[in-house]
């Protein structure tokens, strides 16, 4: 039996935040599932690190330096991955960033960075790559949102605001977008070890709260990501937009 549910050959897959994290696990599973990927990010080592992963497997990938808070940048780059791959069929809006002490404590600087990194950076790509995917009535955009999007927990005021936002700015995009053939929908994921949880993961008391809070009582392995990427980047999911998919032990069940 074949696979072509699953399999995007031929498509080309932009991931921000692509050279390390849950951004690495998705530039390797679009290149898994045949898509040539345009891995951004804003480490040169890393997107060469990445790319020579990728390339390794017998995949295509090539890496841009993409920085999301700066529009010009923005559509510099993307103009440079529509050069070189001719267009972007899915777009993985994955960059992001935490800070994390009590509300009343935060600094602006700091709930400006995650607002305008988690949240106006997924905008600002949208606007530079899904008029393309519009024009050939074809695209999949994957917003990487977490579990704080829907569920509160102290001294994540601008995290959990980003991602409330992402959930939203996910369903407005896929009602705009619907009728013409690109579909949007967002990840929530409950904790992976990745260098942005790393503070947590090394703190006793909060690691063992998160296992205890999960149903399955544990932390995700980062590989647990690649299927659901997947499967919102091919065929598989065609009739599927506006909806945010938790990957989380079952944390939002409850
Ligand atoms: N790990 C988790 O437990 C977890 C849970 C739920 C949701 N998420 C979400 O998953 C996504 C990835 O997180 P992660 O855990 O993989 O984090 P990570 O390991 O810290 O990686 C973050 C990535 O974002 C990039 N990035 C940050 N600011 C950027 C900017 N201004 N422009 C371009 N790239 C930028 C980083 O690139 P540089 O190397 O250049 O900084 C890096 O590639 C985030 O949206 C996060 O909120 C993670």
């Amino acid at each position: 039996m074949g696979s072509e549910l699953f399999d995007i050959p031929g498509k080309v897959a932009l991931v921000t935040g692509g050279t390390r994290g849950l951004g690495e696990v998705a530039a390797v599973a679009m290149a898994k599932a045949g898509a040539a990927v345009a891995v951004c990010g804003r480490s040169q080592p890393d997107l060469e690190r990445v790319v020579r992963r990728i390339t390794n497997m017998g995949g295509k990938a090539q890496g841009f330096f993409l920085d999301v808070l700066d529009r010009s940048k923005v559509n510099k780059t993307v103009a440079d991955i529509l050069d070189h791959f001719g267009q972007i069929d899915i777009l993985v809006n994955n960059a992001g960033v935490n800070y994390r002490v009590p509300l009343l404590d935060f600094p602006e600087k700091e709930w400006d960075l995650i607002i305008d990194t988690n949240l106006k950076g997924y905008f600002l790509m949208a606007q530079a790559v899904v008029p393309g995917m519009l024009a050939h009535g074809y695209g999949k955009v994957i917003n990487m949102s977490s579990v704080l999007g829907a569920v509160g927990l102290p001294m994540m005021a601008a995290y959990a605001s980003s991602k409330g936002g992402v959930d939203q700015l996910t369903k407005v995009m896929a009602l705009e977008w619907a009728k013409q053939g690109v579909r949007v929908n967002a990840i929530g994921p409950t904790y992976f070890e990745t260098e942005l949880v790393a503070q947590v993961r090394d703190d006793a008391e909060r690691f063992n709260f998160i296992n205890d809070r999960t149903p399955m009582g544990r932390w995700g392995h980062p590989s647990e990501l690649e299927g659901i990427v997947i499967f919102l980047a091919a065929p598989a999911s065609d009739f599927i937009t506006g909806q945010t998919v938790y990957i989380d032990g079952g944390w939002t069940a409850w």
